[in-house]
């Protein structure tokens, strides 16, 4: 079944709260929090995006999927374990050795949260073969990390691709997660290459009917 994770980083500050209820209504099976360092990406969403995961913590009972786009992850799985996320996801670029990133996926284990590894649209599907029969989610960028409202890169599907081939054989059982420039157009074609969450911000947030988008992809 494919599930739908809404972003929530282009939501205005001023009518968060009713956005946020009118996407459970519409049944997504996650709200999406890009996390950003300033650092990582360009953008900084430290304190916005802490704010969201807060209320949307209070008022929903729907898992929290939150996205870390941050060059030092460890601080922001301490700031984030009392949210009890559904996933945590962190990218493979920041962890540079073999060591941290088991060290990483350990500590997200630890705090009781599924955990994800991401890939940047540069970065090979070699760099997270090794852990994916230790995670539960691999999270494939579809368009450059730091931006909502962008353009799916056709060729990250290619990646999408080879990462099923290769869980299919080796019988790893895990989602594959796509994030970036998905709409009712492009997420057939994720879903057909092998992904089974979509990741979808400004296509469902500048909708009129949230429910009729949130369909659309599912
Ligand atoms: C990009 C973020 C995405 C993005 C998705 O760095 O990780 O989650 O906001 O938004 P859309 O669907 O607008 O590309
Ligand atoms: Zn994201």
């Amino acid at each position: 079944m494919t599930e739908v994770s809404a972003s929530v980083l282009t939501v205005e500050p001023d009518n968060a709260t009713s956005v946020f209820y009118n996407l459970e209504t519409s049944k997504i099976n996650y709200y999406h929090i890009d996390v950003m360092d300033g650092k990582f990406v360009k953008k900084n969403t430290k304190k916005i995006m802490k704010d969201y995961a807060l209320t949307i913590s209070h008022i929903s009972n729907l898992g929290l999927d939150v996205h870390f786009m941050v060059d030092e992850v460890d601080e922001f799985i301490e700031d984030y374990a009392n949210l009890e996320p559904e996933i945590m996801t962190f990218h493979i670029e920041t962890t540079k050795t073999e060591e941290k990133t088991n060290e990483i996926i350990k500590k997200i284990k630890d705090t009781g949260s599924r955990v994800g590894i991401a890939l940047s649209p540069d970065t090979s599907i070699d760099t997270v073969i090794p852990y994916l029969d230790k995670v539960h989610m691999v999270l494939v960028m579809t368009v450059v990390p730091g931006l909502g409202g962008q353009k799916l890169i056709p060729e990250t599907l290619e990646k999408v691709r080879k990462i099923k081939e290769y869980i299919d054989a080796n019988n790893i059982d895990i989602d594959i997660e796509v994030d970036g420039g998905i709409n009712d157009q492009t997420s057939k074609l994720a879903v057909e290459a092998g992904a089974n969450i979509l990741v979808s911000g400004n296509y469902i947030i500048a909708s009129e009917d949230y429910k009729k988008a949130v369909d659309s992809l599912k």
